[in-house]
Parts: C-alpha cells; sequence; structure tokens
C-alpha cells in the first residue's frame, strides 16, 4: 500500500487505503494556519490583477528588502524562492553526491531532494523516550565525512523545540567541521517565545535558516518561501535557480502578508489555547502526545502497537489524520493532527473518545 508522501491530499489516501471518497472529512493533515490568509488579501484581490501580465523582478527586490528589516540580515543574504521546497530542491543541487546527516523523524523532502541528486543520507533518530529532544554531543561524532546536517525546528512532525545552546553547539561543531546546517523554521513563527537562529546568519558562515510563508499565512497554493545564508552560498544557489521563479503574485501577496503582525499574533494566541485543551484531554485519555509548540502535535495511543485501524477508523468517522508510514522510525504507529478551529477539534477529541471506549469494548479494533 503506498500511502501519500505529504498531508493535505485527502483524496489520495483515500484511494490508497481503498476507501470512498468523501467531501466531507475534516482534512487534520494539513498543518497550515486554521484562521486562514491574513483577510486583508481579500480586499486587495482584484487589484493584484494587474500584476498578472508583466514578468515579476527576478531577484524579487522589494520583498527581500522587507525581510531584511525583518531579520536584521542583508538584502545579499536572502533569497526567495518558489515555496521552501524549492529552495530545498536547490540546496540538494548545492550538495549534489555528497554525504548528508538528517535529523529524523522530520520532513521527508530533505531526504527524498537529496537522495534525487545522488547524495547518501544517514539518518540520527530521535524518540519518544528522550522526549524527541536532541543532545549535540551525540550528534557531532556522525558529522564526520558529511558535508550537510538538516535540523527541522520547531521540527515537523513532533512540533518540538529545541534548547538555545544545543543548536548553538551544534552549529559550532559543524563549523570545525567543515559542515553546513540548513535549519528549516517552515513553522517558527507559531511559537509563542521567539526561537529562531536567523541572527546567527551574521556570524556562522556554515548556517543556512530555511523559512516558508505557507504555513503561517494560509498561502499554500501561492508558493512563497526564502533562505538566509552566507552571500556567497546565495549566489551560487541563485545561479542554479530558474528565472522568475517567484512569481508576481507571491511577491505582492509575501510582502502583504510580512507586514501583517497582528495576523501572527492572532493565530499564536488561538492556536496556543487551542493546543493546549486539545492536547490536555488527549493526555486524560491516555494518549502518548508530543509535546509541541506549534499547529500540530504527535499522537500514539500506547494501546497499539500499529495505528493502520485507527486511520480507518478516523477517516470513516469523518477526520483525516496525517499518517507516519514515510517518517523514518515513526512507522505508523503515530499519527500528526493539526489544531483546527474549536468545533472541529471538538469532533476530532469527540471521536478519539470513542475509540478510547471502543477499543476496551471490542478488543479487535
Ligand atoms: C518543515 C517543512 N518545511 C518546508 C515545507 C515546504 O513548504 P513550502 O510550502 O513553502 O514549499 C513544509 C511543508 O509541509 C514543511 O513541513
Amino acid at each position: 500500500m503506498k500511502l501519500p508522501a505529504h498531508g493535505a491530499n485527502p483524496t489520495h489516501l483515500l484511494e490508497a487505503l481503498g476507501l470512498e471518497q468523501t467531501n466531507h472529512a475534516l482534512d487534520f493533515s494539513v498543518n497550515i494556519n486554521p484562521l486562514g490568509p491574513p483577510a486583508i488579501l481579500k480586499t486587495v484581490w482584484h487589484e493584484l490583477y494587474q500584476h498578472i501580465s508583466g514578468y515579476p523582478d527576478p531577484n524579487a527586490r522589494e520583498l527581500r528588502d522587507l525581510i531584511s528589516q525583518e531579520t536584521g540580515l542583508k538584502s545579499t543574504q536572502i533569497l526567495a524562492g518558489n515555496g521552501a521546497a524549492e529552495l530545498i530542491q536547490l540546496l540538494a543541487r548545492f550538495l549534489t553526491g555528497s554525504e548528508v546527516l538528517v535529523v529524523d523523524p522530520t520532513f521527508s523532502e530533505y531526504a527524498s531532494s537529496c537522495k534525487s541528486l545522488h547524495c547518501r543520507i544517514e539518518s540520527f533518530a530521535l524518540s519518544e523516550k528522550e522526549r524527541w529532544q536532541l543532545r549535540a554531543d551525540l550528534i557531532l561524532p556522525h558529522l564526520q565525512g558529511k558535508r550537510a546536517l538538516f535540523l527541522c525546528h520547531p521540527n515537523n512532525p513532533t512540533g518540538a523545540i529545541y534548547s538555545y545552546s544545543e543548536i548553538l553547539k551544534l552549529i559550532q561543531g559543524a563549523q570545525k567541521a567543515g559542515v553546513m546546517v540548513i535549519i528549516d523554521e517552515a513553522f517558527y513563527d507559531f511559537c509563542e517565545n521567539d526561537i529562531t537562529v536567523a541572527p546567527l546568519v551574521k556570524l556562522y558562515k556554515n548556517l543556512i535558516v530555511l523559512r516558508s510563508l505557507t504555513k503561517m499565512y494560509a498561502i499554500a497554493g501561492i508558493r512563497l518561501g526564502y533562505l538566509l545564508a552566507d552571500e556567497q552560498v546565495i549566489n551560487k544557489l541563485k545561479a542554479c535557480q530558474p528565472q522568475w521563479s517567484v512569481n508576481a503574485l507571491a511577491q505582492s501577496i509575501g510582502k502583504m502578508c510580512i507586514q501583517d503582525q497582528e495576523h501572527r499574533k492572532t493565530t499564536v494566541d488561538y492556536i496556543a489555547q487551542e493546543r493546549d485543551r486539545v492536547t490536555t484531554r488527549l493526555r486524560e485519555l491516555d494518549y502518548v502526545i508530543s509535546d509541541s509548540s506549534v499547529n500540530y502535535f504527535l499522537f500514539r495511543d500506547r494501546k497499539k502497537q500499529r495505528l493502520d485501524h485507527l486511520i480507518v477508523y478516523l477517516i470513516k468517522n469523518g477526520v483525516i489524520p496525517r499518517h507516519t508510514a514515510n517518517f523514518i522510525t515513526l512507522d505508523n504507529q503515530y499519527l500528526r493532527f493539526s489544531i483546527k478551529m474549536k468545533e472541529e477539534n471538538d469532533q476530532l477529541l469527540a471521536i478519539l473518545e470513542k475509540w478510547r471506549y471502543d477499543s476496551f469494548v471490542d478488543k479487535r479494533v
């Protein structure tokens, strides 16, 4: 059975499982802002039309200037991309044929993009036993012979954040070993506290920070991300990027999103409150839940080894979970759920409560 590699694709998931298609299921596999895009986008939608005839600025200068103000980095240290996914592919091209280390379980695109460019991948596995936390002293010996290390922070799928000092030790150790550290901050803006390492790009030439506007601003269909790195790295990556990669709508919309701090703040407050409510209830029901700082969490049923039955049960009850079959080391013993609107979260809680009860009554499920 070949399950889809990413969430947000219920049709494909149901097809792979041989289940009837439905338009009514709640998609908890998609981990973007449940409040949707900033309201301003609707009001300016007609004005955006004027941008579609001309070519976009190939250097996305205005957008990069804004990011420069936000991050305190020079605009020459910023590269905009057609989603973070394009930038991961560009990085993989930069790393062609080399050895890379990936801290797992994590977003599968690092390994798949690098593999497509003939890299050898070593996986360093974090564990539930260690609360999905990382220790630099355990990872550093694995950097021997590697060209790059991929770290997702906050991590997808656990939602875990790591101690600043451990990350700093990794960057410093990697610098000594001549290894690039690529930190994906696609979800950093969902955290209540500032966890970014972007300012360290000024100090460490081996550090690359990746970001996406997809998640916080719910603009997955627009495709916009950016990368922060030393100027020489930016130039090399830019040389491989197709011309006009970031379209005109993405550039305009990106500027509006970055300036809408209110939307971000409202989202962070909402997510923190709902995540706390949902995860507290699930723990009361004796499920194992990761300590998440963002808009999704990892879930395990300590009473079941594998969750294939639960996936089908959820779908039949109108909820699409994110399977974990393609997250290295998770092997469908876990599911990932996003935080959605309150009533939707209530539906998830009700179904998982029923599953807990049903599995007591009927040992077969
Ligand atoms: C950790 C992480 N990084 C990057 C991406 C890709 O983001 P984008 O939509 O900007 O390509 C995703 C998408 O799921 C993700 O989860």
